[in-house]
This record gives C-alpha cells, structure tokens and sequence, in this order.
C-alpha cells in the first residue's frame, strides 16, 4: 500500500516525468496531469493520469477537485503538490511579443500553479496527514536574459507567491519553490535550438549541452526527492545547491 500519494503537473516528458517514475519506484502513488498521455508511466502500478490543458483556467478547480476525491487521506502519510509544468516560450524581444502567447505562458507558468496551490490547501484542510506543495521555479526567476522576459517574469512571480504563501501557513503545510538547475528535457532543447540571430541564449544553452553542464532528468528528479523529504521551512525558494 503507497504511503505517500503525488500530485505532478507535467508528467509526460522531462523532469517531471522523472519525478514520477522515481516515486513510483519508491512505491508512492502519483496523480500526473498533462495534455498528453504519459506512456512510460502508464503502465506502472500507482499511477493514474489525467489529460488535461492547464490553458484551461476556469476547469482547474474542478480538475484538482475531481482527483482530491479519489485520495483517501487516512490511507496516506503524506500528499503532495508538484506544480513542474510550464511553458518556455515565447523567447522574443518584448517589442516581439503578442498577447496571446504572453497570456498562455503566464497562464500555464504562473496562473495555473497559484490557482492549484490554493485550491490544494483549501481542499485538504482538515486532512491529519503532512502536506507539501512544490512549485518548480527557475533560475530565470532571479536572472534576467534578453528575450526570456515572459518566462523569467512568470518565475518570479512564482517565487513572489511561494515566499508570501509561506508567511501565512507556517508549519500548517509546506510550501517551497525549487529552482533545479539545468536539466537535458525537451524544453532544453527548444532554448539551445533557437537560432540564435533572434534568441542569443541559445549559445549560452548549446555550450552548456556540449560542456555536458546539463543534468539528466532522473539525478534532478533524485534531488527532488531528497526535498519532499525533508523538512523545509515554507515560503522558502531553494536553489540547485541547496535541500
Ligand atoms: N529543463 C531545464 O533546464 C529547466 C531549468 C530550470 C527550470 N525548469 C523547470 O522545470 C519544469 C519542467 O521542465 P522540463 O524541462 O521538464 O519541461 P518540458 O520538457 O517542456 O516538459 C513540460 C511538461 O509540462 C507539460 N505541459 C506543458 N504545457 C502544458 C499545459 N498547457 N497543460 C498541461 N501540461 C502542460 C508537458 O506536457 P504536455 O506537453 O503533454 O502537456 C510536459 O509534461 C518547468 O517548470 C521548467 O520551467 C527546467
């Protein structure tokens, strides 16, 4: 019987499905949640996907809803959110941008998160088990690049609402943004794959894959791990280095 029971945005590629897998292989039970179906993970006792388009902002509640209705808490020591899907571009200049691809990153990259996040410590009041809510940050939330603005800013903003979060909850659940470094995903390989006349990171991003920088999903996901399990002051906003 799983002892600890996951709720992941993103679980159909990269690091989130990593995470996944990694607590799956621990025996934890996972909830994922992405557009697209999480073949790998599928198949593995414990985890129960839902196809779902974090765009959609006005069905989130309902969605986390529906799944914090198939968790039965008494059976758990813990439930945790991992808020790690996000959106990377649009990678222009801000004079480049238009409005509907800024609204999408900002709904799916910031939005999205801060509404799952509320409705999570709603929804689990009252629940006698450990609660923890992880949001995947960056380090484009401290570090600002020519045309990451829409990214960046949504980390930010992340991080904002981690940190003010965790000046009301205190020790009642955890709360804690992790920048995880860099990491080989498929969203790495849309940054290093630019052309870089219109996006001049993307030779910062080619340099650090060919340097072998980068970190495999599952040694993030590892690092993830170590972080639900420990004990983290909330509002707190982690960096790669740090657990
Ligand atoms: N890779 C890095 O180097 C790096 C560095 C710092 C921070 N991060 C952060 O780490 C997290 C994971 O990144 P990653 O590199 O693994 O990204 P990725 O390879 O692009 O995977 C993103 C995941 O998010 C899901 N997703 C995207 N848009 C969605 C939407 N509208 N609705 C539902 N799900 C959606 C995708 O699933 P579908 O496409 O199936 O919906 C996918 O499973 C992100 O928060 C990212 O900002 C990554």
């Amino acid at each position: 019987m799983p002892k600890r029971c996951f709720i992941i945005t993103g679980t159909s590629k990269g690091m989130g499905e990593a995470i996944a897998r990694g607590l799956l292989e621990r025996g934890d039970a996972v909830y994922g949640i992405a557009r697209s179906a999480a073949e790998p993970l599928s198949e593995r006792m414990g985890y129960i996907h839902t196809n779902f388009d974090l765009l959609q902002t006005s069905q989130i509640e309902s969605m986390l809803q529906t799944i914090l209705e198939q968790i039965k808490p008494e059976e758990f020591e813990m439930v945790c959110l991992i808020n790690n899907a996000a959106m990377l571009e649009p990678l222009k200049r801000v004079e480049d941008l238009r409005t509907e691809e800024m609204t999408a990153n900002i709904h799916i990259s910031l939005l999205a998160p801060m509404i799952l996040t509320s409705v999570f410590i709603r929804e689990t009041r009252g629940w006698k088990l450990r609660r923890k809510v992880i949001q995947i940050s960056s380090g484009s939330g401290t570090a600002a690049n020519p045309a990451m603005s829409v990214y960046s800013t949504a980390k930010a903003g992340l991080n904002m609402f981690t940190a003010c979060a965790g000046t009301e909850l205190m020790d009642e659940v955890e709360v804690i943004a992790v920048d995880p470094g860099m990491i080989d995903t498929p969203m790495q390989a849309i940054a290093r794959n630019k052309d870089i006349e219109n996006f001049a990171m993307a030779a910062h991003f080619k340099q650090a894959y060919q340097a072998g920088l980068l970190q495999t999903p599952d040694e993030t996901a590892r690092h993830i791990m170590r972080i639900i399990d420990a004990r983290i002051e909330s509002g707190r906003v982690l960096t790669y280095l740090e657990s």
